[in-house]
């Protein structure tokens, strides 16, 4: 992971604000992120990865150690910081709009993106990679769908919302630095 500022001063009408993607496991928020900063001449940070730092421990040992809810108060520590050190693309990992504090932190001082996906293609990304401790038991579909139904709404009051079906990293990247555009007006 890069975290040096950029080396070069962005092309691009350099964006101030931090960006924060938000959106379910699966919905592409580290993979697009990391391109967009690219494009955008700012740090790139994944949320997961800090905590997983600051920790020692993987996100799976943190859950099974400490259990979710000392993970979550890790979380919005870990996010609350990179918030106050200027600007970046932040991803974050599903849960972290849920936390009330953490969203009224981004909402004051940041942009955010919902990357909105649907059940099959969520499913389909997470059944790729482990290391998601509430995908660990029961049926992904089912815990997935109840995770939709109880995150969507929350998600859906992001600044910025962007489908983000089976598009490409490049067309989702001009879809987000298009819709910042447009949200600088
Ligand atoms: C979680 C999502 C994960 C990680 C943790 C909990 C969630 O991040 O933070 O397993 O509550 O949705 P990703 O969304 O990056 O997979």
């Amino acid at each position: 992971m890069d975290n040096k500022p950029p080396s070069n001063p962005p092309s691009n009408g350099a964006d101030e604000r931090t960006i924060v993607l938000v959106g379910l496991m699966g919905a592409g928020k580290s993979s697009i992120g990391r391109r967009l900063a690219k494009h955008l001449g700012i740090r790139f940070i994944d949320a997961d990865d800090e905590i997983e730092k600051a920790a020692g421990l993987s996100i799976d040992d943190i859950f099974e150690i400490y259990g979710e809810d000392e993970f979550r108060s890790g979380e919005r520590r870990v996010i609350l910081r990179i918030l106050d050190e200027g600007p970046c693309v932040l991803a974050t990992g599903g849960g972290a709009f849920m936390d009330t504090n953490v969203r009224d932190i981004i909402k004051k001082n940041a942009v955010s993106v919902w990357l909105k996906v649907d059940l099959d293609t969520l499913l389909e990304r997470t059944s790729r990679r482990g290391g998601r401790p509430l995908l660990k038991t029961g049926d992904p579909a089912k815990v997935l769908g109840k995770l939709m139904d109880e995150r969507y709404p929350v998600y859906a009051t992001a600044d910025i919302t962007i489908e983000s079906g089976n598009d490409t990293l490049d067309k989702m990247v001009s879809k987000i630095a298009n819709a910042l555009e447009g949200q600088k007006n």
